[in-house]
C-alpha cells in the first residue's frame, strides 16, 4: 500500500501520479487533501508519513509546490526516511543507498511526464544493504538518542 498526501499545489500533480499507481494496479491510500482550496502542507504531510511508519503502508508519495515542505514534514516522524526528487538518478540512489521510505516532489519544479518516470524509478529501485544499512542504522539512532521532548 502506497500513502499519498498532498497541499493544493501538490494535489494536481497526485492526481497524475494515481492515474500512473492505477494503470499498473498498484494500491494507494490517499489521506488528502481533496480540493484545490489553499491548505497547510503539515497537516497531511504527517498523516501520510505516520501512516509509513506504523506499518499501515510501506511506502508514501507526498506532493506540494516544491516537495520542499512535505519532506521536511515527514522527516520529523521518526522512522521517516523521505527524499525530495527533481530528477531520476537522486529519486533511484535514495532507495538504494538511502533506503527513502516517502519520497516527496514539487508539483511546481517538476512536470507531470518527468514526475511519472521519478516515481516508477522510485517504485521498482530496491535497498543494496551491506555499507549502506550501517548508514541507515546511524540516521535512526539519532532519533532513539534524541526522542520528543
Ligand atoms: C504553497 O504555496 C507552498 O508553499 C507549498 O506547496 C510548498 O511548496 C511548501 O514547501
Amino acid at each position: 500500500m502506497i500513502a499519498l498526501g498532498s497541499d493544493h499545489a501538490g494535489r494536481p500533480l497526485k492526481l497524475e501520479i494515481i492515474r500512473l499507481l492505477e494503470e499498473r494496479g498498484l494500491a494507494y491510500t490517499d489521506f488528502g487533501t481533496d480540493s484545490e482550496k489553499s491548505c497547510d502542507y503539515p497537516v497531511y504531510g504527517r498523516i501520510a508519513a505516520e501512516a509509513v511508519a506504523d506499518g499501515r503502508c510501506e511506502r508514501g508519495i507526498l506532493f506540494c509546490g516544491t516537495g520542499i515542505g512535505m519532506s521536511i514534514t515527514a522527516n520529523k516522524v521518526p522512522g521517516i526516511r523521505c527524499a525530495v526528487c527533481s530528477e531520476c538518478f537522486s529519486a533511484v540512489l535514495s532507495r538504494s543507498h538511502n533506503d527513502a521510505n516517502m519520497l516527496a516532489l514539487g508539483a511546481r519544479v517538476v512536470g507531470p511526464g518527468l514526475a511519472r518516470m521519478i516515481v516508477t524509478q522510485w517504485l521498482e529501485a530496491g535497498f543494496e544493504g551491506g555499507r549502506h544499512q550501517q548508514r541507515v542504522d546511524m540516521m535512526t539512532a539519532i532519533e532513539k538518542e534524541r526522542p520528543a521532548l
